[in-house]
């Protein structure tokens, strides 16, 4: 039924939200060990933008997912508070140059999860509702979300995108392109082991990684500062599901320190709850 329902939104189109953002030259922020990616290779990619006063433009703050023509997941960390008004937003689709003669959608509501309170504290999950449907075409698509007993392994096809830094404090450059590296996914409880390693402050046996956290990539290929809020997806039965959210990490790609995710699967059931109620 909601799939019927995605399938007539994607058929009445978006519309135009505000006159093209000029380019801009400065401004951050790929992916550490990433590549070049092909253009609607990953068509629920969306930017994040806030208006910049000094570029005069709409600037990239994050990555987001388009999980539904009307609805990005993005990270909770991206929004500045719980009462952000929406219009602060904009939502680049479709696109794998950042700036240009673009035009962009408009927010309409956005719902940080209740629980969040800071990244490493897990529940890094927002949503944001757009106020027209995306105009679904090949290069914009919605992904499907990771169902709630697939549970993703290590030997899982899995990639992560986004336009943020190639390296720790190294901005991607112009032209801004979208990048896309292939990252192995790690056990939660090696992943903690490895974080307890290189935590020099020990208080009792506290965890740094909990349940809803979800962690990929290895020396070399992570996501970085700027992708934050963007999709880590996985290859299931030749198709692609949504299964995490850039969240965090110790440094960008360093050796035994993966990036760290908001796993997908543990919000699916408050993400519908939220489409479905206003759909
Ligand atoms: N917090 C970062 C952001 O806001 C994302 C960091 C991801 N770090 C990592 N090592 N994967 O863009």
């Amino acid at each position: 039924m909601l799939s019927l329902l995605f399938l007539t939104l994607c058929l009445v189109g978006g519309s135009v939200a505000k006159p093209p953002a000029p380019a801009i030259k400065k401004d951050l922020v790929g992916i550490v060990g990433g590549q070049n990616a092909a253009k609607g290779k990953w068509p629920w990619q969306v930017s994040l933008k806030m208006y910049s006063y000094y570029s005069s433009a709409w600037v990239h703050i994050c990555g987001g997912s388009l999980i539904h023509p009307k609805w990005v997941l993005t990270a909770a960390h991206c929004i500045h508070h719980r009462n952000t008004d929406p219009s602060t937003y904009r939502v680049l689709a479709g696109e794998i140059y950042l700036y240009g003669d673009q035009k962009l959608l408009t927010v309409s509501r956005i719902i940080v999860h209740p629980d969040f309170v800071y990244a490493s504290r897990g529940a890094d999950v927002a949503l944001l509702q757009l106020a027209e449907p995306a105009d679904c075409s090949g290069n914009v698509q919605p992904i499907r979300l990771s169902s709630l007993n697939n549970e993703v392994t290590q030997k899982d096809e899995c990639w992560v995108t986004g336009w943020g830094a190639l390296r720790y404090y190294g901005w991607l450059p112009p032209p801004f392109r979208l990048q896309e590296v292939k990252v192995q996914v790690v056990e939660n409880s090696v992943c903690e082991q490895l974080y307890q390693k290189a935590t020099w402050y020990h208080h009792d046996d506290r965890r740094i990684i909990f349940d809803d956290m979800l962690c990929a990539g290895s020396e070399g290929r992570d996501s970085c500062q700027g992708d934050s809020g963007g999709p880590l997806v996985c290859k299931n039965s030749d198709s692609w599901t949504l299964v995490g959210v850039v969240s965090w990490g110790y440094g960008c790609g360093w050796r035994d320190l993966p990036g760290i995710y908001a796993r997908v699967q543990s919000y699916v059931p408050w993400i519908k709850q939220h489409i479905q109620s206003s759909s």
